[in-house]
């Protein structure tokens, strides 16, 4: 797993969706009810850009056809049967960090 530091996360309490670069990703980070959470920034279904979709209960809500998915899990809301992939975020001494794994991470956790 490499992390890079997000030098352009907003740090405040206010709700937020933002698309960033961590490395050749597009992810999409978000600020929610005090959590920072990473997905892809590209929507599962047909590729919108999920940085211009909302927040609401814990899920995000893609811009384009409403397709919802978890905040925590990436986990497609009921029927969908899809799934958004999700980063780690952690916080150090005030900066943002986001987690991607290498492909040989991804082939290691089966
Ligand atoms: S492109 Fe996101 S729900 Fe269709």
């Amino acid at each position: 797993m490499k992390w890079y530091k997000i030098d352009e996360a907003p740090i405040a309490d206010k709700p937020f969706i933002k698309k960033i670069k961590a490395g050749n990703k597009s992810i999409c980070l978000v600020g929610f009810e005090g959590k920072l959470y990473a997905m892809s920034a590209k929507c599962p279904h047909a590729g919108a850009d999920m940085s211009e979709g909302l927040c609401v209960r814990k899920m995000i809500v893609c811009p384009y056809h409403r397709y919802t998915y978890d905040l925590e899990t990436g986990k497609g809301g009921e029927g969908q049967n899809d799934f958004i992939e999700t980063y780690p975020v952690e916080m150090k001494d005030g900066d943002v960090f986001v987690g991607v794994p290498s492909f040989w991470d991804k082939i290691r956790e089966g």
